[in-house]
């Protein structure tokens, strides 16, 4: 194996579609227009020495190191900024142009410590290879001189380092925070000589608004800002393509190794989702797959009080499949079940789905997309007949009007919220959805055209409101409905938001949100050219999540919005694998490909290629097998990589239900919070160690690729396949690239799909069948999926959860960058830093009248819980509007969350909660015994100690 390098071109490719023919050193070739001729050099073979150039940003032309010849043209210029003309004739090397080059480099050395043997950078630098393309041997200056301004080393950074004394002020790293992140954190400050690049108003990095990106170290072609893990490391030697696991953006990167070790992970330029960009989470929190708390033995206890024992993986199998067939036949088959976890890959997903089917004999498994994205599934196919968002991710660059509804990107999907950011600045108007005011709304160089600041819950009533303008305005796109949806669907649902009770007037004092913004929003979103919405879990995670999908949709049919780029209807996923996860049918009453399992011909399917019978009856939801369990009538769970315990709502519901069982079956990286109340801990395998498929929210399906040998010694998808044969059911794979392949036999959408296919394109987005071999971008072009567009009529229905004089506020939650869902793994990196314990978001309004101050300690209380935490004082959040974050579990914001959920499919109301905030001491009496109890449940015996 060796290093993967990507050819950097220098500038961007031209995406024109006429093209132009040049000579370039006798050669002649052709090349789109608006290409510059270092770019046609370097797709021709011939690399034009250059420092301040780079293929991931534009041109600027101030390193004078990539001068040409043109016939014709006096002087020599540079050809970054230069773009080729048809006919050009350019001389890339001559005497004249060897001299000058030399003459750049001579002047960027003698300004440059010559430490290059201790250098991190040391085989890595490109100021060295320029200085070896040129054929620099001395400098004529010496290296006494007067030298830059140096202010010495920032190492506040976690994971880089800048040292200024390295810099050639090739302003890389101010275009690529420009650019490419779209953060603006960076300057050059002082002039000419004195120049230096400074974060924010000399502040560190991280007391900047720098969010630690990395696209500036990664621009950077000096030492200057370089990893830390490589200074510590060493070069790296070799590189595997994998993707992150964290969100559902699904980055592309290069893991960058030293033997087993990763050194860094650096994003792909050819990742079709991030285009060579990345966040903090994959770019940076990868440390979490060696923590020290990470359990490397599988453990097995008769009783959740007893300490843990750690057992060989044949005894932890074994005790697990006789303790399930001793469940079952003293509680009968539908007593057990499962939940597969949208962190795992396809194939493990796909594989404990298998076994609960298969093995159990019962179809009681469900996923965590209930408790985010299962609405969208539901309204999604309602509507369009297929249960996913309709773009990729490039449809954002062709974007007039951005609809961004109950999502933060710039947060939670940060990678895809500079890419909206970058089309944002170009020119296209935004429209924000949302109880607070995210980033998005004013950020460098953005400013949303309309904010609509709705009440927490009322997003049916904004979104009806919004048709209500369209249609009574006139502005619906009667042709296209009349061509691709059903017409009388559409009169019924047109006369239903045509009622003065759904006007932006009539809901304005439901909803918060003044006529007038809402109207133009409207307006904007109709008439603005093309619309795109995009949305989150601000709009699934309510009581009304499934109807407010709907209402998405019917707003782009009514507008014409769907069907070709720069529209469409797309949810952004939480979860690296959430839309893989419900592919793989992990919902209780569907199979793989979103059939449901009544269906004979399907059933059938299945049968006779896993060879058991399978139950045509749906099985139980994660809420429905906790209720079950608190009634004694539901006794084991095999859970994957979830952490029910924290992540979902009402937390003591979840724990009674956790603690009425007699079997619960961990599989994950840590002891989590759903592992205090577990029996069989099995030890799971990060991303790093294992291979698979991981599916993107724009349906993309992209190889993980096994970096270093699994820890534990078992990959997820062996561990369900050891325990499939324990259970006496069989299932035989060798590689999970066959698992693929029994994917594709089973399911319509992935047919076309398989390892070799995703090794040579990269990845492909379903459907991927006969049809569409290399995958359909873009869907619904020619007809919607189930036939014509269905328009939902969408009643808006107040939530249950109401404020009153004891629970005066609603509290929404949400996501931060730097962590991560229930933060298992962020909390266990440096990302720390940026956030060391959740905190409670509050008007100054609503904090004045309680005499509560910043920093200071609140209890938040809700009709089913309370937890305590400190205030963070901020307009961000409207009056009467609270909002926390999930990520720590000493805080478990699920402790106030309600049992409230989407009447289509449970997907908890976590968006709303009415609460009371008050000043309070500290944290609150369960919070102080959190430590203790945790590490009661948390006691290993010692193996000695374990084999008495
Ligand atoms: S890490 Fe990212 S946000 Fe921070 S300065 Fe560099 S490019 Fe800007
Ligand atoms: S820090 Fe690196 S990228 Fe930025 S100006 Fe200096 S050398 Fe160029
Ligand atoms: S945006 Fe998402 S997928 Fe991309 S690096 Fe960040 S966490 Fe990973
Ligand atoms: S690379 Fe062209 S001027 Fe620097």
């Amino acid at each position: 194996m060796s290093l993967i390098h990507e050819i950097d071109y220098g500038t961007p490719r031209s995406t024109s579609e006429t093209m132009v023919t040049l000579t370039i050193d006798g050669e002649t070739l052709t090349v789109p227009e608006g290409t510059s001729i270092m770019r046609a050099a370097g797709e021709m073979g011939t690399a034009i020495p250059k420092l301040c150039a780079t293929d991931m940003l534009d041109a600027y032309g101030s390193c004078r190191l990539c001068l040409v010849e043109i016939e014709g043209r006096a002087g020599t210029p540079a050809s970054c900024t230069t773009p080729v003309m048809p006919g050009m004739v350019v001389k890339t090397q001559t005497e004249r142009l060897k001299r000058l080059r030399k003459g750049v480099m001579e002047l960027y050395i003698s300004d440059h410590p010559l430490d290059c043997l201790t250098c991190a950078a040391n085989g890595d630098c490109e100021l060295q290879d320029m200085a070896g393309a040129v054929g620099l041997r001395d400098v004529r200056y010496g290296h006494e001189g007067h030298n830059h301004p140096n202010p010495g080393k920032d190492e506040s950074n976690p994971y880089f380092t800048y040292d200024p004394s390295k810099c050639i002020v090739c302003s890389r790293c101010v275009r690529a925070c420009e650019e490419v992140q779209g953060t603006f954190a960076l300057t050059i400050a002082g002039r000419g000589f004195d120049s230096v690049v400074s974060p924010g108003m000399e502040e560190s990095f991280l007391g900047s608004e720098c969010v630690s990106c990395g696209a500036c170290v990664q621009a950077c072609p000096t030492a200057t800002l370089t990893e830390k893990s490589v200074i510590e490391i060493g070069q790296p030697e070799h590189s595997v393509i994998t993707t992150c696991a964290y969100c559902g953006v699904g980055c592309t990167f290069k893991a960058e190794m030293r033997g087993n070790e990763v050194v860094r992970m650096v994003p792909w330029k050819d990742g079709k989702a991030n285009r060579g960009h990345s966040c903090v989470k994959g770019r940076f929190a990868w440390g979490y797959a060696s923590h020290k708390e990470r359990i490397l033995n599988p453990m097995i206890r008769a009783s959740i009080t007893d300490p843990w024992r750690e057992v060989s993986w044949e005894e932890a199998i074994a005790y697990t499949a006789s303790e399930f067939k001793r469940i079952q036949a003293r509680y009968g088959r539908l007593s057990i079940g499962g939940i597969t976890s949208s962190r795992c890959t396809n194939e493990e997903t796909f594989l404990v789905q298998k076994l609960i089917r298969g093995g159990f004999g019962n179809n009681n498994v469900d996923t965590c997309a209930r408790v985010c994205h299962s609405p969208t599934g539901y309204g999604l196919s309602q509507t369009y007949g297929t249960s996913a968002g309709t773009q990729d991710f490039d449809s954002v660059e062709q974007a007039d009007v951005i609809l961004l509804i109950g999502a933060n990107p710039t947060d939670a999907h940060p990678v895809f919220g500079s890419r909206m950011k970058k089309r944002l600045r170009e020119g296209a108007k935004l429209i924000v959805v949302d109880p607070r005011r995210i980033d998005l709304v004013r950020t460098p160089h953005v400013e949303a055209a309309h904010h609509l600041p709705l009440k927490p819950g009322t997003n049916v009533a904004v979104l009806t409101a919004m048709a209500h303008v369209i249609v009574t305005e006139g502005l619906a796109d009667e042709a296209f409905v009349r061509e691709r949806c059903d017409w009388d669907e559409f009169q019924d649902w047109a006369s239903f938001v045509a009622d003065p009770r759904h006007s932006p007037e009539a809901i304005e004092a439901v909803s918060g949100v003044p006529a007038a913004d809402l109207r133009a929003a409207a307006r904007l979103y109709a008439t603005g050219g093309n619309g795109a919405i995009y949305y989150g879990l601000g709009v699934t995670e309510h009581s009304q999540g499934s109807t407010t999908v709907m209402a998405i949709a019917n707003l782009a049919m009514a507008t014409g919005n769907i069907g070709r780029p720069g529209v469409g209807v797309n949810p952004l996923r939480g979860q690296n694998n959430v839309q893989g996860a419900c592919d793989m049918g992990s919902f209780p009453h569907e199979f793989s490909g979103y059939r449901h399992v009544s269906g004979d011909e399907t059933r059938q399917l299945f049968e006779s290629l896993w060879g058991v019978p399978l139950d045509s009856e749906p099985g139980l939801r994660i809420p429905n097998m906790l209720d079950a369990a608190v009634d004694g009538v539901f006794k084991g769970l095999y859970v994957q990589g979830e952490d029910i315990l924290q992540s979902d709502p009402d937390t003591r519901h979840v724990a009674a239900g956790l603690a009425a069982m007699e079997c619960v079956v961990v599989q994950d990286l840590f002891l989590n919070e759903t592992a205090n109340y577990a029996h069989v801990f099995l030890p799971g395998s990060t991303f790093l160690e294992k291979d698979g498929t991981f599916t993107n929210a724009e349906r993309r399906i992209q190889r993980v690729r096994k970096v270093m040998p699994s820890k534990s010694g078992k990959a997820d998808w062996e561990i369900t396949l050891a325990l499939a044969h324990a259970m006496g059911f069989n299932m035989n794979y060798a590689h999970p690239s066959e698992i693929m392949d029994e994917i594709a036999r089973l399911t319509p959408s992935f047919a076309g799909v398989s390892y070799a296919k995703l090794e040579a394109e990269g990845s492909v987005q379903w459907p991927c069948n006969e049809k569409a071999p290399l995958g359909t971008p873009v869907m619904h072009i020619d007809g919607f999926v189930r036939g014509k567009g269905r328009f939902m009529v969408t009643e808006y229905v107040a939530t249950d959860e109401r404020t009153g004089p004891r629970f005066p506020l609603l509290l929404t939650t949400g996501r931060i960058l730097s962590q991560y869902n229930v933060g298992a793994q962020t909390r266990r990196t440096e990302n720390v830093v940026w956030h060391e314990e959740d905190r409670l978001e509050m008007h100054p309004h609503d904090a004045e009248q309680r005499g509560v101050q910043d920093g200071q300690w609140v209890k938040l209380a809700s009709r089913s819980g309370e937890t305590s935490l400190r205030a963070l004082i901020t307009e961000r959040v409207a009056p009467g509007v609270v909002y926390t974050t999930f990520h720590h579990p000493g805080t478990q914001a699920n402790v106030v969350t309600t049992d409230f959920s989407d009447w289509a499919t449970n997907c908890p109301e976590y968006k709303v909660t009415a609460v009371q905030v008050s000043a309070s001491n500290g944290p609150t009496a369960w919070q102080e015994s959190y430590e203790d109890r945790a590490r009661s449940s948390r006691r290993i015996l010692p193996v000695v100690e374990a084999a008495e």
